[in-house]
């Protein structure tokens, strides 16, 4: 699957900061044919609710500057007709880049597929009504979208849907060397240990299968899941590869970091992940989301507290990481991955 012939679309050109807009999409299938299931890669500037048929599927923020990578889900759908929904929104900053595209792969009950795309035939509203994304709401008054931009086009650029390769492909492109909220222009940080999180939360129905993660620090890192460790690095040009298999299944998966930087020097943290996730009820197809080092991690700079590696720690007080340079740019440069080693946890 991929966005190539999908559109960012909006209610408008010009979006405001705070937008909040409801998109629909109604879909009948032509006659003779029934649906079974869809699969879904979407993505927004800057966050989602989506629902198929009034049910609630998944949701996500996608830290600024720009939505990188895809969320993608796989659900049941009704055999005739059927609605796509997202309400969406902008943050109170960055006005004027509100869009969402999405592309939904359809198959039959003989096998056969089709795909939809955001396009100008989706029904877009600001300021939804409650309710708005139930099936028997009528959109019919509703003006249609706005095609903001097509796949590529600045400022929304490139999105990452490596997917669905079959095992997943993930790269450290796109993915930003990070480190605590200010780093100076000169580069110089200093020596110290630092304590990085990102919670990723998973959608109801949604369990996690594996993990792959690609990650290196400079100069040297220690990697938690959910509280357990997962393994450590101490040479930034070489990224260690894990699987993580989930024995559980957890309803959120939190990335806890301890990363040192040995002596006042650049410092830097990359890591990537994709997700991949078995809905309830379904073995034929998988949802996944990708998580990269961005200013959606958080770090604090003070003395590592204890158990900050925990699920349950309160980071809400930690600031969001600085992005120092995107991947492979200077001055870290190219870094090669190393052999996978795989953990259940
Ligand atoms: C849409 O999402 C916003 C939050 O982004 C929320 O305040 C609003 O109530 C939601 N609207 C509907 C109709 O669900």
């Amino acid at each position: 699957m991929n966005f190539a012939s999908s559109k960012w679309i909006w209610n408008s050109a010009t979006a405001t900061a705070n937008t909040v807009v409801g998109l629909r999409k109604d879909f009948t299938p032509p006659l003779g044919k029934s649906l079974i299931a869809a699969e879904i890669i979407v993505t927004v500037y800057t966050s989602l609710t989506f629902y198929v048929n009034g049910v609630y599927i998944g949701s996500g923020n996608e830290p600024s500057p720009r939505p990188r990578f895809a969320r993608r889900f796989c659900v049941d759908l009704l055999p005739s007709f059927n609605v796509f929904a997202f309400n969406a929104s902008t943050s109170s900053s960055g006005a004027n880049d509100g869009a969402l595209i999405a592309s939904i792969l359809l198959t039959y009950s003989d096998g056969t597929k089709d795909t939809l795309v955001t396009d100008s035939s989706w029904r877009v509203k600001s300021a939804p009504p409650l309710g708005f994304e139930q099936l028997s709401f009528d959109d019919t008054t509703w003006p249609v979208a706005t095609v903001v931009g097509s796949y590529g086009v600045a400022p929304w650029d490139t999105v990452l849907v490596d997917i669905p390769a079959d095992p997943p492909v993930l790269g450290l492109e796109h993915t930003e060397w990070v480190w605590t909220d200010v780093v100076p222009a000169s580069g110089t940080l200093p020596a110290g240990s630092r304590a990085f999180r990102r919670t990723f939360p998973l959608a109801p129905g949604q369990v996690p299968q594996t993990a792959t993660i690609l990650i290196t620090a400079d100069n040297s890192y220690t990697l938690y899941v959910n509280g357990v460790t997962i393994g450590s690095g101490s040479n930034f040009k070489v990224a260690q590869k894990y699987t993580v298999n989930f024995a559980s299944a957890p309803t959120e998966l939190v990335l806890a970091v301890l990363a040192t930087n040995s002596a006042a020097s650049v410092a830097g943290l990359l890591v990537a992940m994709e997700v991949n996730m078995v809905p309830t009820g379904r073995t034929s197809c998988t949802a996944g989301a990708f998580v990269l080092s961005d200013p959606g991690w958080k770090s604090t700079k003070g003395a590592i507290p204890a158990g900050f590696e925990q699920p349950g720690f309160d980071d809400s007080a930690w600031p969001a990481v600085a992005g120092e340079a995107t991947y492979p740019a200077t001055p870290w440069g190219t870094v090669t991955i190393a052999a996978p080693s795989s953990i259940t946890i």
